[in-house]
């Protein structure tokens, strides 16, 4: 009886019609607890797999009930007893204890962190190996498994193969130079050379960074495997403290052969509404939660996703909408001039009022790989924007034509590196495309949270590591 979570006895209501009468076990966390004065303790417990929690009623006959009274918020316990038809309002059934054993006591409860009362999700973030007691936290950790689990049934029904791109690296995937270093050389004694570091002495015998994309790696699978995908930790040193912006987050990227950016826009779109409308179902009572405390719109706005074809514009017609739109925004609005979030969020928000894919951006603004299209101005790179988060996949079609590439990359240093990833363009080339999905992005459009520090267990932003 010891394997049932709570959240099976609670809903699966066939299986909990076999159980009423016999005798369970329940182990968890107490949410809360109240007296009444019939010689009654109704402890309200959780163990992380429903929103809701389970009622325990602790009868005065309890030979500890001494020791029950001063169970407080936090405690953790395990308890014995039959499931009844609930009495009371709010749940079909409950367990009427025989048994309470108090497992752990919560020190000082006047001081626990994650008191009954509602906390700001700022304060929230200074004690983050607590806060996933709180109904928000549990619901965004059950909604974040099953999107992972969605993202890789869908991948793996449609053969794709997982590939666990490396997450230490020698090479920078967006040339944006936003790299963590990793090094195993001995910084205290470094500080006193004047001359370049010896990359050869260090552990690798080159430079090497946290990765920032699986991207190179994974487009040498596709071209044997066609199909692939990682799904991974991506890390960014850009010093952005927004509430979009993580240093460390993961990212799901798909890669496809014989394919272009058209391939690449309709398996975004797929992708996107297919977890999203699986998310909906399965998460049900946790999407509720969300739109009744964090965003009233998040059900339409997810329905909306799933039932509307995304619209398509070039980056050129986008900056067409934004200067006619009589808005005046904080950024200049310029054809070559890289679109911000506010744009992004006009556009989609706005304009689009649905998910957009906005393709064809000016190659200056964009990472070397992508395909140079005919105009010679613009590169197929693919951005998909979504209201309430702006960018949410950025992608492209792979520049396969080995001159046209060695005359995006800068030098021939960067050239020498990169001989590898230029191999591939010489045995075999074919036209292939991919994109990054920002698995915290989506988990924030998902949940309608404010920011996407509350979107990943322990988040890393400029100046905080914490834990
Ligand atoms: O647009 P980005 O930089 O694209 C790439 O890295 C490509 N190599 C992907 C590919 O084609 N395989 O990043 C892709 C997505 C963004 O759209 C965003 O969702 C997310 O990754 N992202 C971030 N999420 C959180 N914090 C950050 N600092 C992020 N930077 C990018
Ligand atoms: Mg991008």
């Amino acid at each position: 009886m010891k394997n049932n979570t709570i959240k099976k006895i609670l809903t699966e209501k066939e299986f909990q019609r076999t159980l009423l009468g016999s005798r369970i076990e329940i182990n968890g966390w107490v949410r809360s607890k109240r007296d009444s004065k019939s010689g009654l303790s109704f402890i309200e417990v959780n163990d992380g797999s429903s929103l809701d929690s389970i009622q325990i009623i602790a009868p005065n006959e309890l030979a500890n009930y001494s020791e029950i009274e001063k169970v407080s918020t936090g405690c953790s316990i395990r308890a014995i007893g039959s499931l009844i038809e609930s009495q009371g309002k709010g749940q079909d059934v409950e367990v009427r204890a025989e048994k309470i054993e108090v497992v752990g006591w919560v020190d000082d409860p006047e001081s626990y962190p994650i008191s009954k009362k509602r906390h700001s999700f700022e304060y929230l973030r200074s004690v983050p190996h607590l806060r996933i007691r709180t109904n928000t936290f549990g619901a965004i950790t059950r909604v974040r498994t099953s999107l992972a689990n969605k993202i890789h049934n869908y991948f793996f029904e449609r053969g794709f193969h997982w590939i666990n791109t490396p997450i230490i690296t020698s090479s920078d995937c967006e040339g944006a130079g936003e790299l963590f270093r990793v090094s195993a050389l001995d910084l205290a004694n470094l500080r006193d050379i004047s001359e370049p570091l010896d990359f050869k002495k260090d552990f690798f015998s080159e430079e090497t960074f946290l990765t920032v994309s699986g991207q190179l790696n994974v487009e040498a699978y596709c071209l044997a495997m066609s199909k692939v995908y990682t799904f991974g930790p991506t890390f960014r040193a850009e010093n952005s403290n927004t509430s979009r912006h993580l240093a460390e987050f993961w990212m799901i990227e798909p890669e496809i052969a014989f394919a272009d950016i058209n391939d690449n826009a309709n398996l975004a779109e797929e992708l996107l509404r297919t977890v999203i409308s699986q998310i909906l179902e399965e998460r049900e009572e946790d999407i509720h939660f969300f739109s009744k405390f964090i965003d009233k719109e998040i059900t339409k706005r997810l329905r909306n996703i799933v039932e509307k074809k995304f619209e398509k514009i070039s980056y050129t017609e986008a900056i067409k909408i934004l200067q006619e739109s009589g808005r005046s925004f904080e950024f200049p609005v310029k054809w070559g001039l890289d679109l911000q979030s506010e744009h992004e969020r006009f556009l989609t928000e706005e304009h689009a009022k649905a998910p957009l894919i906005v393709i064809d951006y000016p190659k200056e603004i964009k990472a070397f790989y992508m395909r140079m299209n005919d105009d010679e101005k613009t590169v197929s790179a693919m951005d998909v924007l979504v209201p309430g988060i702006g960018e949410i996949i950025g992608g492209s079609q792979r520049e396969e034509r080995l001159d046209v590439l060695d005359s995006r990359i800068e030098n021939d240093s960067i050239r020498e590196k990169l001989s590898w990833y230029r191999d591939l363009r010489k045995y075999g080339t074919v036209p292939h495309a991919g994109f990054g999905l920002g698995f915290e992005r989506l988990l924030n459009y998902v949940s309608g949270m404010e920011n996407i520090r509350d979107c990943i267990p322990f988040p890393r932003t400029p100046g905080n590591a914490k834990i």
